[in-house]
């Protein structure tokens, strides 16, 4: 599928994750064959005050403008906003795509600017932003279309089925975002109201492909290359967007890309497993500093080890890592020992 000026073979997408995705996932989803990643999502109104803010810009002051910085190495990569305003959400859409953005340290522009009306966490949805836009499709519709005017960048959406079983209307929403100027929808089979349980409903997904002619990304339970051929056939959506698959096994990408080219896929050995752990904390800690890389890692690593016979302890040891160190010798420890 295309999306701006970029070709993705298998159309496959590293979902954003907020506290989850940041460079350092996003990196080691894409050496394993994510083709397209996503920032956290990043609050449109934090960054337009930011941009006014009088306040010196520094590390510590400025939040919100390294989540959205895009690296030359990162391309394909979309930076997510949050917002219910149209014109912050398109005002912070224009500083992104002009690199104007205070703290700026990204080289590049985004690939594209995806709006987050899917979140479903009660701090973001009281303020009638994230997956309470669905009950608005209107106000939904008015943010694309002030966005798309306000950049050259395709603006894509990800949405969810609805906000609740009664009030399942992503067909409609997909529509009208569509004609607002949407170049991309991204769908996540559940309510807001179901959060992330039970299974997805990929029957809407498929509805929102055969209502719009943009392409349309099917999301939620894909865990293995099998699932994602059956998203594919189930749904006929141009692409599938993977998170919680993801999360201590960026080789999903892999698997699935040889599942769509008919390849067997051979899974990562332990020794590899851990290699790529270990790397991927060292990689947060280069980016975010011993102290918050080391906290940020634990969660990571613990993904990692999951499932992976003879690390019971040593996920209990992750989780009070202090420092790199800890976790080298944890890890050093685990592959010296018998599986
Ligand atoms: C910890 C966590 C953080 C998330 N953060 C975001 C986010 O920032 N933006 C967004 O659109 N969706 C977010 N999501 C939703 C995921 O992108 C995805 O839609 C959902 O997990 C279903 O896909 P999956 O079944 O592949 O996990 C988040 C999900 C989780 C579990």
């Amino acid at each position: 599928m295309q999306i701006g000026g970029y070709t993705l073979s298998h159309g496959l997408f590293l979902a954003p994750l907020a506290g989850v995705s940041d460079r350092s996932f996003r990196r080691v989803a894409r050496r394993f064959g994510a083709e397209y990643t996503v920032s956290e999502m990043v609050s449109a109104k934090a960054l337009c005050y930011e941009q006014i803010s009088k306040r010196p810009v520094t590390e510590t002051r400025v939040r919100t403008a390294p989540l959205a910085a895009v690296l030359r190495e990162e391309a394909p990569m979309a930076v997510q906003l949050f917002g219910a305003e149209p014109d912050f959400v398109a005002e912070a859409a224009r500083l992104l795509e002009s690199g104007e953005y205070r703290g700026a340290c990204g080289e590049i522009p985004p690939a594209a600017i995806d709006i987050n009306m899917g979140c479903p966490m009660a701090k973001i949805v009281g303020n009638g932003e994230g997956s309470a836009l669905l009950k608005n499709p209107a106000l939904a519709a008015e943010i694309v279309r002030a966005t798309a005017r306000a950049v050259s960048l395709p603006v894509t959406v990800k949405i969810r089925a609805g906000w609740d079983a009664e009030s399942i209307n992503a067909v409609e929403v997909a529509k009208r975002l569509e004609d607002a100027g949407a170049a991309m929808i991204c769908v996540h089979g559940r309510t807001r109201a179901q959060m992330y349980a039970p299974s997805a409903d990929w029957g809407i997904i498929r509805a929102v492909k055969e209502a719009v002619s943009v392409p349309v990304v099917g999301n939620g339970d894909v865990f293995s290359g099998e699932d994602a051929l059956r998203m594919l056939r189930e749904t006929g959506c141009d692409g599938v967007m993977i998170a919680r698959g993801a999360q201590g096994n960026p080789w999903i990408f892999s698997e699935v890309a040889a599942a769509l080219d008919g390849r067997p896929y051979t899974p990562p050995t332990r020794e590899e497993r851990l290699a790529v752990a270990l790397a991927h904390a060292e990689d947060i800690v280069r980016e975010k500093g011993e102290r918050i890389g080391v906290a940020e890692s634990r969660k990571h690593m613990a993904w990692y080890l999951h499932g992976l016979r003879g690390a019971a302890s040593a996920r209990n040891a992750v989780m009070t890592a202090n420092t790199l160190d800890d976790l080298r010798a944890i890890f050093s420890s685990l592959m010296q020992a018998e599986p």
